[in-house]
């Protein structure tokens, strides 16, 4: 890395859109706006495999370099396994892209949304896997800053694949503005402080937490939704309790809490763990960033505490399965050299 500083920035590499669509072939109408992009699936038809291309949402004077920055920021970290692998980027005539991994798995988002909520334990090896990543990006200088259930796909079987660097931050680097998303949003960020792994251990317990429940800690629902529906979130109320401190605890959840309830347990037992997680949470959700966990490690070990599971029944793999067939093959070698791994 040591001298790549010396370097001058080279120009954005310039194609036609008829290069682009030479190499990457458009699958279907499948295309998901997020806030600031618009993602695709494609077929790169030189190496024939699914990408993912993104291209800014909203007005094709978008400003390039942001584009440029994201790539970098990704580029930086793309080799840690969990991580969507970049391939390219470039202006596709006056228009920024990003050519990526297709990952062909749900988000978060997507799981909630189909009414199935991830259960305790997966949950907390949701926590370990962010919280790994968390720290293998910022011991190369970057900080993601915006965890949210729409950039975090995750699967029992293939662990986590992690997507959007539009605001990551490099340690040198300083932040413009507050950004993110509000649900996941620690209250510093908010205050335009610049996010560093206490604010990522802020956000990335909100994801635990709507992965449990369908919904962010602080998220407060609209008045005048009808009680049958959910509610729609309203940012401003959320954006208050954030800033209060007003945090939503789960033993008060009873949908949850019968959940939590073992076989043969009483209620109010489950309802006590439901206490001890609230009890993790609330150290996370301090204001004041000095008195969450000195590490996001340990807020991911005192959850796992909390809930009462063991190391070998959370541990973060190595290197996640890859959805492919090159998942046969490092089976095989798990269970060749590795024979005490779990599957
Ligand atoms: N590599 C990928 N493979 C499959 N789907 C992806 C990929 N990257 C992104 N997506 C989907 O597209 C959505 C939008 O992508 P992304 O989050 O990068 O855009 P954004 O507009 O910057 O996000 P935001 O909504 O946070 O503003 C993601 O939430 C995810 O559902
Ligand atoms: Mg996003």
């Amino acid at each position: 890395m040591g001298n790549i500083a010396e370097f001058a920035e080279p120009p954005l590499p310039i194609y036609s859109s008829q290069d682009l669509e030479r190499r990457y072939q458009r699958i279907g109408t499948l295309s998901i706006s997020g806030g600031l992009g618009t993602v695709e699936k494609a077929l790169d038809i030189e190496l024939q495999r699914f990408v993912a291309v993104k291209h800014p949402t909203i007005d094709p004077s978008y400003d390039a370099s942001a584009m440029q920055r994201e790539a970098k920021q990704h580029a930086r970290v793309d080799s840690i396994p969990g991580i969507a692998k970049i391939y390219a980027y470039g202006l596709e005539e006056n228009v920024p892209f990003i050519v990526m991994e297709w990952i062909d798995a749900p988000t978060i988002a997507d799981r909630l949304k189909t009414g199935s909520p991830l259960s305790l334990i997966e949950s907390v090896m949701l926590a370990s896997d962010m919280s790994w990543l968390a720290e293998e990006m910022a011991k190369r200088g970057v900080i993601h800053a915006d965890w949210n259930t729409k950039n975090v796909f995750w699967s029992k079987e293939n662990r986590i694949r992690l997507v959007d660097f539009g605001i990551a931050v490099g340690v040198i680097d300083r932040q413009q503005g507050a950004a993110g998303t509000l649900s996941f949003v620690a209250p510093e960020v908010l205050d335009q402080r610049t996010p560093n792994l206490f604010s990522e251990q802020w956000s990335i317990a909100a994801v635990v937490y709507a992965s449990l429940v369908g919904r962010g800690p602080f998220d407060q629902l609209e008045s005048s939704s009808l009680p049958l529906l959910r509610g729609k979130i309203s940012g401003k109320r959320t954006r208050d309790a954030i800033i209060e401190g007003k945090y939503t605890p789960l033993a008060n959840n009873e949908e949850f809490v019968q959940r939590l309830r073992r076989i043969d347990e009483p209620l109010s037992q489950a309802r006590e763990r439901a206490r001890a997680i609230d009890a993790v949470f609330t150290q996370v959700f301090s204001q004041d960033s000095r008195d969450r966990f000195p590490t996001i490690q340990a807020f991911v070990q005192a959850l796992q505490d909390a809930c009462g599971f063991t190391d070998e029944e959370i541990r973060t793999p190595r290197f996640p399965l890859e959805e492919s067939d090159d998942r046969v093959h490092l089976a095989h070698i798990v269970k060749t050299f590795f024979p005490n791994q779990r599957e």
